[in-house]
């Protein structure tokens, strides 16, 4: 197999876990990494050995002609600039979630992707872990039938919350959801309406509520917040429920987390999105990376994954907060 060179811009603390996982893949080379923050280029020189940084993409993309694929792990709010660069140089591009927090800035990357003939995916990893994968495949197999009602929990912990109310709640932390209910019901949302509280008095909601109607008919009841208290211990709390008209599929992430109880606490440590194992790191973010760089390398359409269903979850995420706002319903 031969050698996949790629690019990393904005090497924050995500920024360094696609690094982490792209590593330990053996087909690729993370060829250079980019970030407007000195003191990020000198950890990645000596904590991972590269050498070609740079400050600032356009140096990057001018400079580093032989890499395919970058990734692009800048703040929410600034993914647009990077991606229309990558993408204009000729790169292929992962987008981490959410892509984009302006549907029309999503708009023009995906029309870019098709402009320049190279993919553009979303770095919506909850595809390539393997029971949210499951669940998709059982509804594509007929064994629950057309999905009806779709419930989809996410609970984070607070101390998460003074970095992430930067991005609102939908778009930091329910648009996984929204992804993966527009997976699930295999169709386009035509009817939103939503609720969200604050309880410190933050600009974003602590805890949002969802209520989405399918064209198909299937309506979805999405639920987001960050009030898991960081004593608890609990890092991911999510739960998923898809019923179909011939039967419902289901599970819960926090009994299957592995929990450690001490004299100090208890804590649950989550193996399924980025994990470092006995020298591996192992999760769904290593499998995003593992599969887009092996499409590249084969020539395979990475369709999984869709960025046109992505921008969607944008359009969607953006009436949700209308709705939320002006207290009534939103009609796309
Ligand atoms: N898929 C997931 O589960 C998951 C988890 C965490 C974060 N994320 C996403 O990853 C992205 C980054 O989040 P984070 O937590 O790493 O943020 P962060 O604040 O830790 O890092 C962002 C980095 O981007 C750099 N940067 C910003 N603009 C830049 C530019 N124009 N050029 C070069 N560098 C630039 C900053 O200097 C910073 O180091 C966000 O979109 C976030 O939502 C996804």
């Amino acid at each position: 197999m031969r050698t996949l060179k790629v690019g990393i811009i904005g090497l924050g603390n995500w920024g360094l876990s696609h690094l982490e996982a792209y590593r330990q893949l053996p087909f690729v080379e993370v060829a250079a990494v980019c970030d407007a923050n000195p003191e990020r280029l000198r950890s990645a020189k000596e904590q991972y050995g590269i050498t070609n940084v740079y400050a600032d993409a356009q140096t990057m993309l001018n400079q580093e002609a032989d890499i395919e694929l970058v990734s692009i792990v800048t703040f929410e709010r600034n993914h647009l600039q990077p991606t229309l660069l990558a993408l204009e140089a000729g790169k292929h591009v992962i987008v981490e979630k959410p892509i984009t927090t302006d549907p029309e800035e999503a708009r023009q990357m995906l029309a870019a992707s098709r402009q320049y003939g190279r993919y553009a995916v979303p770095g919506h990893l909850l595809r390539f872990e393997p029971k949210y994968a499951e669940i998709k495949q059982i509804i594509e197999n007929g064994q629950i039938g057309k999905p009806v009602s779709i419930y989809l929990k996410r609970s984070r912990e607070n101390g998460l919350f003074a970095t992430y109310q930067r991005t609102h709640t939908v778009f930091e932390l329910m648009i996984h959801d929204l992804d993966q209910a527009i997976w699930y019901a295999g169709g386009k949302v035509k009817k939103v309406y939503a609720t969200g509280r604050t309880v410190t008095g933050a600009e974003t909601p602590e805890i949002l509520w969802a209520q989405l109607q399918f064209e198909s008919g299937a309506v979805a009841v999405l639920h987001s917040n960050w009030m898991t208290p960081d004593a608890a211990g609990i890092a991911i709390n999510d739960y998923t429920e898809v019923i179909g008209e011939k039967g419902i599929v289901q599970f819960d992430t926090n009994p299957a987390g592995v929990q450690v109880w001490t004299s100090s606490g208890r804590s649950t440590t989550d193996v399924s999105i980025h994990h470092r194992q006995n020298g591996r790191v192992i999760g769904c973010l290593a499998e995003q990376l593992n599969y887009v760089s092996q499409c590249i390398i084969y020539g395979r359409n990475p369709d999984w994954i869709s960025f046109e269903d992505a921008l969607h979850g944008i359009e969607v995420a953006d009436a949700i907060v209308k709705s939320a706002a002006e207290g009534k319903e939103i009609i796309l």
